[in-house]
């Protein structure tokens, strides 16, 4: 396993989480189609914050969650508990799932594999691929790390992000595996993939709170990886993160990130 490089499984993790779906998940679930009575495997559900967006938006699937962490699924589990809507959360690697060949209709992954070792990445995709019925699709989403600029440029947040970038590639992750959707989803054996690169543009302009939201949200994952960065730049994080968030308060300023979903077909 790689280190996860966004720490503990702790209230800021889990807002961190949730926040992400709240502000991206339009976009995430956009043109997924589940029909009624499916069966929908969310793989690597974590806390459960996207499954409770394709429950709310697919209300009629027979819906599972699984997760190598037992701490996200205590996280999901006391969730489902406060929400009272139970869905079965399995623990399990992704990389061997327990569940019968050709038990899903669509399996939905996001932001899982830039975590996991690169050797296991095909055979992640080949798992969810085995445990798809015949028209199957799998619906991925995943980052593009190198495509987040911010402007004006800030060459210390740039320096901070990019440091990231390095620890988690050195670590065994990757930072940019959005871009090898198309070629991991072949190898894994997929008949068809369809690349969306989904690019968010946040600025003054953008609707009421999201532009804060995303700035917070970039706050969160650099200072949920402050420990991992080289010496010298772990004492500025919070000087970056103040350049961040001041931002907002520039007229003019933006920041930009793509990340690219994938609907790979058995
Ligand atoms: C960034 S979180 C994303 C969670 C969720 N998909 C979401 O969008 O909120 C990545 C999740 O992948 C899980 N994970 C990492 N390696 C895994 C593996 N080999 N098998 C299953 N889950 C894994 C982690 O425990 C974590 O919950």
């Amino acid at each position: 396993m790689t280190r996860y490089i966004h720490g503990e499984t702790d209230p800021v993790e889990i807002s961190r989480l949730e926040t992400q779906a709240r502000f991206l998940s339009r976009w995430i679930l956009d043109g997924v189609e589940i029909g009624p009575g499916s069966f929908v495997l969310d793989m690597a559900c974590g806390t459960g914050a996207m499954s409770r967006r394709l429950r709310a938006r697919f209300p009629d699937v027979h819906l599972f969650g699984c997760d190598i962490s037992q701490n996200q699924l205590l996280a999901a589990r006391a969730e489902q508990e406060r929400v009272r809507d139970r869905f079965p959360l399995v623990r399990c690697t992704a990389a061997a799932l327990p569940f019968f060949s050709t038990t899903f209709d669509a399996v939905h992954c996001s932001w899982l594999l830039e975590h996991v070792p690169r050797e296991e990445t095909i055979a992640i995709l080949g798992e969810a691929r085995r445990v798809l019925r015949p028209a199957g699709v799998a619906y991925l989403c995943e980052v593009e790390n190198e495509s987040l600029l911010f402007w004006p440029r800030n060459p210390l947040l740039e320096e901070c992000f990019r440091a990231l970038w390095e620890v988690q590639a050195a670590g065994g992750g990757d930072p940019i595996i959005g871009r090898k959707l198309h070629g991991l989803c072949t190898a894994a054996g997929y008949s068809r993939t369809d690349v969306i690169p989904t690019t968010q543009h946040f600025h003054a302009g953008s609707p009421p709170g999201y532009y804060h939201a995303m700035i917070h949200e970039f706050a969160e994952i650099l200072r949920s990886a402050q420990d991992a960065l080289p010496g010298p730049l772990r004492g500025r994080v919070e000087q970056a993160c103040s350049d961040l968030y001041d931002l907002e308060r520039q007229p003019g300023s933006s920041f930009t990130y793509t990340f690219f979903r994938a609907r790979a077909h058995v």
